[in-house]
């Protein structure tokens, strides 16, 4: 398999203005490594908070690192011309604020080729949209018209109008209705298919069910643990890992209920140590003091239980 996307080392520290003189400082990324594979699907799932969104700024180039790099199709991502852009492309979570409610669809898709000069924009646009599942006739729609479905449709459309390599899809089922959200992701896996690459973020287990072929799991802006999804998903290793999967939401909102422990109180994360500490049920007397990276079971673990 081919690396196409190399992140290394990656930590990301945002200044927040308190007040009329004080800063504090945010550590949302604090070392964040792996690779991207030609094709595959990584999907990067966490809590809020934990940190993937930043993960796929930087991958984006909308923001910078503090530390580490990224090399894509091994150059530093930084490093690249706009031929960057052609080739890494983005769908956020709401079409109703990612896409410009005042052109139509035909603009919206359109766009990307303008930009990027490229010859037949017609024929491509209309490709993209039959591609997408869409009917031609949204063509002259505009967002405001469109199903949440169909907009999400159009911003992938968008995102794919020039044949990237990667997609970076930052929670772009979460605001769809359940039954809009399995086409969607069928979408996904049909492109992917066709060879392009994404990285999948989500908080939401059963969406990487669905599309992935590996999942890496953040927390606090670590990687716990990354490997297959089949591993991960069934045989979690990482005590975080076991607790997000616990708290995966039953398919209807009334039957949902909070895990205990998850999202409901701010943990602080220590200086030293593990990280996850202050909520783990099987930490050892070491763990306020290291934690060690291991290779097990086809996974890299940041973990001292193995
Ligand atoms: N522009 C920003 N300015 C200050 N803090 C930020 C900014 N963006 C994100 N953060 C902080 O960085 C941490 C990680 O955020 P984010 O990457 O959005 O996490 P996630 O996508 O997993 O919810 C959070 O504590 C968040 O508040
Ligand atoms: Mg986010």
């Amino acid at each position: 398999m081919e690396e196409l996307l190399s992140v290394e080392n990656l930590t990301k520290t945002y200044r927040v203005k308190r007040g009329l003189f004080k800063t504090e400082e945010v550590r949302a990324l604090r070392g964040v490594s792996f690779t991207l594979f030609s094709g595959e699907v990584l999907a990067l799932v966490g809590e809020s908070g934990s940190g993937k969104s930043t993960v796929g700024k930087i991958v984006l180039r909308l923001e910078k690192p503090t530390g580490g790099r990224v090399l894509f199709m091994g150059r530093d991502a930084f490093k690249w011309d706009r031929a960057y852009t052609r080739l890494v492309s983005v769908v956020f979570q709401d079409p109703r604020s990612s896409l410009n409610p005042r052109m139509t669809v035909y603009e919206i898709v359109k766009e990307p080729l303008v930009v990027h000069r490229v010859k037949n924009a017609d024929e491509r646009v209309r490709e993209v949209i039959r591609r997408v599942g869409l009917s031609e006739e949204l063509l002259y729609e505009k967002p405001p018209r469109l199903s949440g479905g169909q907009a999400q449709r159009v911003a992938v459309a968008r995102a794919v109008v020039l044949e990237p390599k990667l997609v970076v899809a930052d929670e772009p089922t979460a605001s769809l209705d359940l039954s809009v959200q399995a086409e969607v992701i069928n979408l996904f896996k049909e492109l992917n298919e066709k060879g392009i690459a994404f990285l999948f973020i989500t908080h939401d287990v059963r969406v990487v069910e669905k599309v992935a072929h590996r999942v890496a799991v953040l927390y606090a802006g670590l990687l716990m643990e990354l490997g297959p999804k089949e591993k991960v998903l069934k045989r979690p290793l990482h005590p975080y890992t076991r607790l997000l999967l616990e708290s995966v939401p039953a398919r209807h909102p009334r039957l949902r209920r909070p895990v205990e422990g998850l999202e409901e109180e701010e943990f602080t994360v220590p200086e030293q140590g593990c990280p996850f500490l202050p909520r783990c049920k099987e930490a050892l007397p070491e763990c306020s003091r290291t934690v060690r990276r291991v290779e097990v079971d086809d996974r890299a673990v940041f973990c001292n239980l193995y």
